[in-house]
């Protein structure tokens, strides 16, 4: 099944980058150097852990040691590696609502129970995070999307940072960092990474970082990676070995070629230059159309924007008709575990044009005027 949207449907559904974001020519002189000068370690199996010198690389990125970093192929199944082994006997994971419904499905197949804290306009409901970290038996961790949430676009504060970090700390709680979408930074000042916080914070510990470069170079790659504590790195070898044996090393060399290339700091200039007026499109058309109708988040990067409607709208039967008008989305219930957030709608602007933006949006905002005034 392709992952593309059908033909004639403007879609603000999936969260891929669009073809024109791919570095290709890059891309392929690193895939002969790779092949070339690290073929012969790279072609054949390797470590659970990934290609040695991209670890160094990352480990260097992040100010970590390289023995640290658990490469694998996309981020989805480290984090799938998280839930595994911390839930195998059972236990609560605290994740935001909304949050990102992968994760959501893993706790579910893991047999977690879920806790849920509010990411509104207002930031994280940091008090209920105080009250569930305080609570017995505590909860094994907390999922957080701190940069350009998917599906939100929103971003945590410093001040917000620094208060989950100084709660974590209190209560002893593991922080699962999830940051795909973080080096896309449209506009507004970069903010520290909650895992550099809580390394300051003397919790070193007690921070989990995943990455992925499918969001800033390309996932057909399938390239992710996580910096784990110290005593997590070998459990988590164990289950990359029984899982995969070894990750393709191959895709890993050839990125590794590219960020050493330098060519990977113009490409992220390139890539917020790119998203920008897709990004602005989307805005002016729901400042223009849905003013006091609706709100909607103003992302400083990424691929999404959250939009709210009105409590009696139904985005699951909203989406139903905009299907049937060209334009699709995806509804925002299931980013809630266990429910609500009916009446929201991600609305993703990574893969359409500026000018089908324009003309999706149009369409999306007529529709929704439609709906309200019946
Ligand atoms: C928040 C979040 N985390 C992780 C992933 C997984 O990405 P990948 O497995 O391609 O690295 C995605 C992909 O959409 C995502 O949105």
């Amino acid at each position: 099944m392709s992952v593309l949207p059908a033909p004639g449907t403007i879609s603000f559904a999936r969260g891929i980058p669009s073809p024109d974001m791919f570095p290709i020519d890059a891309l392929a002189q690193s895939a002969r150097r790779a092949v070339e000068n690290a073929g012969r370690v790279a072609l054949n199996y390797g470590p659970p852990a990934g290609f040695g010198p991209l670890r160094e690389w990352l480990g260097a990125r992040h100010g970590v040691a390289p023995d640290r970093v658990i490469v694998t192929p996309g981020s989805l199944i480290g984090l799938n590696f998280v839930v595994a082994h911390l839930f195998r006997d059972g236990g609560t994971a605290i994740v935001e609502a909304p949050t990102y419904d992968r994760v959501i499905g893993a706790l579910a197949t893991a047999g977690a129970d879920v806790a849920t804290i509010d990411n509104t306009a207002d930031g994280l409901d940091l008090d209920r995070l105080r009250e569930l970290a305080a609570g017995n038996p505590k909860p094994k961790l907390l999922y957080v999307l701190p940069t350009f949430h998917n599906p939100t676009g929103r971003t945590l504060t410093l001040a917000q940072r620094h208060e989950l970090v100084a709660i974590a700390v209190e209560h002893d709680l593991l922080v699962v960092e999830d940051d795909p979408y973080g080096l896309l930074r449209i506009d507004g000042e970069r903010q520290p990474y909650v895992h550099e916080l809580l390394r300051d914070a003397g919790g070193e510990h007690l921070a989990i970082f995943a990455s992925s470069f499918s969001k800033s170079v390309a996932p057909g790659l399938r390239v992710g990676y996580l910096v784990l504590p110290e005593e997590l790195v070998a459990p988590f070898e164990a289950l990359a070995t029984r899982t995969y044996v070894s990750p393709p090393l191959l895709p890993q060399a050839q990125l590794l070629d590219f960020l050493e290339s330098g060519s990977f700091e113009p490409h992220l200039e390139f890539l917020a230059a790119f998203l920008r007026p897709r990004r602005d499109a989307l805005l002016e058309r729901l400042d223009a159309d849905l003013s006091g109708l609706a709100e909607w988040t103003r992302p400083e990067g990424g691929y999404f924007l959250w939009l709210e409607l009105p409590a009696h709208v139904d985005t699951t039967e909203l989406n139903a008709t905009a299907v049937a008008a060209g334009i699709s989305f995806v509804p925002g219930a299931g980013f809630f575990a266990g429910g609500r957030g009916h009446n929201t709608a991600r609305l993703s602007f990574s893969f359409p044009s500026v000018d089908e933006i324009e003309e999706g949006a149009h369409r999306l905002t007529a529709l929704v005027r439609e709906t309200l005034d019946r």
